[in-house]
């Protein structure tokens, strides 16, 4: 929600996996690591003008995932990188206190896990609020055989991000910009 430091929209899906053990693997030159107790930290720091830059994103992204045995959540994470990352370069306007002459814009990508769960979050430079949908777009009743013909052409990439994630909120970062979040549950008790 615009302005009030955030917004939490809870989702769906309950997913089964093992997520256990710890991993210290090899790194890029921007890609930071640190090992946690129960679980996985990793960050990536890409440039929004590079031609390749959601790619490599969503590609960093399902490595990591492999490694840590999450191959069952990787079609779902790296499409929704693809929309987060995406939407830095289409959208982002770096907040005058960020801006330097000629300087690129920074997309800063973290994937966190824990027992249970895992934490996708993008951040850019521009404190602007993603638009993020509020309820449903398109009632089922009204789209009959072709739901595709009543959504819109553009504004689908938080509404894709929202129905894959289990949840999908934004906080603000200091001295600016933000960071837009996506939570994938993992049931892994069964
Ligand atoms: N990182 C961001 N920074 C600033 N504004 C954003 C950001 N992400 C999203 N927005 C705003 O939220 C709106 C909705 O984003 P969404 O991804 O759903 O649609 P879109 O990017 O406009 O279109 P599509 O994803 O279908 O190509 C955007 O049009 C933009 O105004
Ligand atoms: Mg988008």
């Amino acid at each position: 929600m615009a302005g009030d430091g955030g917004c939490v929209m809870d989702a769906r899906r309950a997913r089964k996996h093992d997520h256990s053990g710890h991993e210290v693997g090899t790194s890029s030159p921007q890609q930071a690591e640190e090992l946690g107790s129960a679980g996985h930290f990793r960050a990536l720091t890409l440039f929004a003008e590079a031609p390749d830059t959601v790619r490599a994103a969503r590609d960093t992204v399902r490595a990591w995932l492999e490694t840590w045995g999450l191959v069952d959540l990787c079609d779902d994470v790296r499409l929704v990188v693809s929309e987060l990352v995406s939407n830095v370069v289409q959208h982002a306007v770096p907040d005058s206190c960020l801006t330097l002459p000629g300087a690129s814009r920074r997309v800063e990508v973290t994937v966190t896990t824990w027992p249970g769960l895992l934490c996708i979050g993008v951040g850019d430079e521009d404190s602007t609020p993603p638009d993020l949908p509020v309820g449903e777009c398109v009632s089922p009743a009204l789209a009959g055989d072709l739901p595709e013909a009543l959504l819109p052409d553009q504004g689908r990439g938080l509404l894709i991000t929202q129905r894959l994630a289990d949840s999908v909120w934004w906080s603000p970062k200091e001295p600016g910009g933000k960071t837009v979040w996506a939570r994938f549950d993992i049931d892994n008790t069964t």
